[in-house]
């Protein structure tokens, strides 16, 4: 695949400059009056809600750090490999905002990552995704931002190398990763599964966090989608069936967890997929997550593994009881310690878990190939906001050293999985103290 990739290249070169010339040039599109108010019905622009629901336009278009900003004008930071970027505002301001686009200029940034003024944008704006939504839902979402309120804000300048030399460079990566197009139904699957497909490649974006990248930052489809990534320091769990997890991810599993932010048998969503199942998912029509977890169910294979699980969700069970009966902690420093520290909410006598008390011995923090996802639950906490909402979990960032987490780590692994243990655990301990800029500020002392 790479070396066919890399003859077109050099095709491309021998032909000419002028090829990629014609295929790396975009013209300006003319700039037109802002739209007025009472122009869309309000069917349409309700429509359109959805549709910036279920692609967050607003989690990545609003400021987060340096005490927030206002809603969609830009400036949020996020951190690549490559450095800082910082998101273009998005609001009606014709100045600094997208004010005088047309319609049509918005279809052109999100089919093809084009700006109004014709330069390549950043595929950190997602478009390998939103190229597959159609046009009656972008003529909906234009609908949508154009009557949110106008903010004449700038964003701050990124780190981005590529801000220096010319966006140019940025048609190259388009022409090694990017293929443009609307989502193609799949005949083979009925209309429920297209729908889940269409959302879940397209606006949605999951794979953006759940599919691994490569050394340019593109995600390496369609050899390993879905396989798992990696966001602001998290892991983002595999969701085809190579998700380590021991229940399986059925379709109701999975609507649970994406509609409420938590499944009875894995736990909350956390870190950066609480605002995706909170924020988001919870405010759009029941039947579009439906369609999600239908599709994602199909991708994990759930129909033909469920049942084999029972099993291990009994062993789980059981566990919780046995540490909690008391013989293992005379014999075992490490069996005391994450007895003092997390047993007392995480202990579960039942045959089943009780929601919003996670069976850890069910969640994905002990079953990745790296204790990162544990640690920081550890050290952040979970706010009242993730997960099941109104629950929540202290930050243990004061309580415990590196050297504790890595003995609740190592203890949590040997006893509650069948995998090999963690490696370098005190290390990595410390490198996920990093991730956490500082204390949060309900640490437990
Ligand atoms: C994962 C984060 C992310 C999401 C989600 C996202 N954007 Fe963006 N968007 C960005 C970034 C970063 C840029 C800046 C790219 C650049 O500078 O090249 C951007 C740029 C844009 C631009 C170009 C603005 C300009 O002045 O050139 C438009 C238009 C835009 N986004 C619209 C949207 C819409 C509409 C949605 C929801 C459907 C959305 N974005 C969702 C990150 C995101
Ligand atoms: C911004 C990045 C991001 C996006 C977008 C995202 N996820 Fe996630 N997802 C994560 C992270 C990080 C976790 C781990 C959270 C935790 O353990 O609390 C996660 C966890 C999950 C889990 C639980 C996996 C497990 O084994 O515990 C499921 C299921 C899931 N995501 C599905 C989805 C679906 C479906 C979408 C698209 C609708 C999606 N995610 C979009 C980052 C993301
Ligand atoms: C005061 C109660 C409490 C204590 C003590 C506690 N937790 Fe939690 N923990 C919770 C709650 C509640 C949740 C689920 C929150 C939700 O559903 O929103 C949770 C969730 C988790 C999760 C799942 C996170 C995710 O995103 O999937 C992990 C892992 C975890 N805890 C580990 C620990 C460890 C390790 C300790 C001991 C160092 C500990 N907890 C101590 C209450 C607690």
């Amino acid at each position: 695949m790479i070396k066919r990739i890399l003859a077109i290249i050099v095709g491309a070169g021998i032909a000419g400059g002028a090829g990629f010339l014609w295929y790396a040039w975009y013209p300006a599109l003319p700039k037109v009056a802002p739209p007025q108010p009472g122009q869309f019905s309000a069917a349409k622009i309700e429509r359109g809600r959805i549709v910036a629901a279920e692609s967050y336009c607003v989690e990545c278009h609003t400021r987060q750090d340096i005490g927030g900003g206002p809603r969609l004008a830009g400036d949020y930071k996020m951190v690549s490999p490559f450095g800082a970027i910082y998101s273009s505002n998005i609001t009606p301001d014709p100045e600094t905002g997208i004010g005088n686009w047309s319609e049509e200029a918005l279809r052109r940034a999100l089919r093809y990552g084009i700006s109004r003024d014709g330069s390549h944008l950043l595929p950190a704006f997602v478009y390998d995704h939103f190229t597959k939504m159609t046009d009656a839902d972008i003529s909906d979402l234009y609908a949508w931002i154009m009557s949110q309120p106008a903010v004449h804000m700038t964003r701050r300048p990124n780190g981005f190398p590529l801000s220096i030399s010319p966006r140019f460079t940025l048609a190259g990566w388009k022409l090694l990763y990017f293929r443009p197009g609307v989502y193609q139904p799949d005949p083979k699957h009925d209309a429920m599964w297209n729908r889940g497909a269409y959302l879940a490649e397209g606006a949605a974006h999951c794979g953006a966090c759940h599919t691994p990248r490569g050394l340019l930052g593109a995600e390496k489809v369609p050899d390993e989608m879905y396989d798992g990534g990696a966001v602001d320091g998290w892991i983002a769990p595999p969701l085809n069936d190579k998700n380590p997890t021991p229940v399986v991810w059925t379709e109701d599993e999975l609507y649970d967890y994406l509609r409420n932010g938590v499944a009875p048998l894995h736990g909350p969503a956390g870190g950066p997929m609480s605002p995706v199942a909170h924020d988001f998912l919870a405010t759009v029509p029941e039947e579009d997550v439906h369609a999600i977890a239908h599709y994602f169910a199909d991708v994990d294979h759930a129909a033909q593994r469920v049942g084999g699980d029972k099993a291990a969700l009994r062993t789980a069970m059981e566990q919780s009881k046995r540490d909690l009966a008391g013989s293992v902690l005379s014999t075992d420093p490490d069996a005391r310690l994450y007895q003092g520290a997390c047993a007392a909410c995480h202990y579960n006598a039942a045959p089943m878990p009780v929601l919003g008390r996670p069976e850890l011995a069910l969640n994905n923090a002990l079953w990745l190939d790296e204790p990162t996802n544990l640690y920081l639950v550890m050290l952040r906490g979970l706010t009242a906001e993730e997960g099941q909402s109104g629950v929540a979990m202290p930050s243990f960032y004061n309580a415990l050293s590196d050297h504790d987490m890595a003995r609740i780590a190592a203890y949590l692994r040997r006893t509650r999985t069948t995998l090999p243990p963690w490696t370098d655990l005190d290390k990595k301990a410390a490198e996920a103290r990093k991730l956490v800029e500082e204390p949060p500020v309900n640490s437990s002392h």
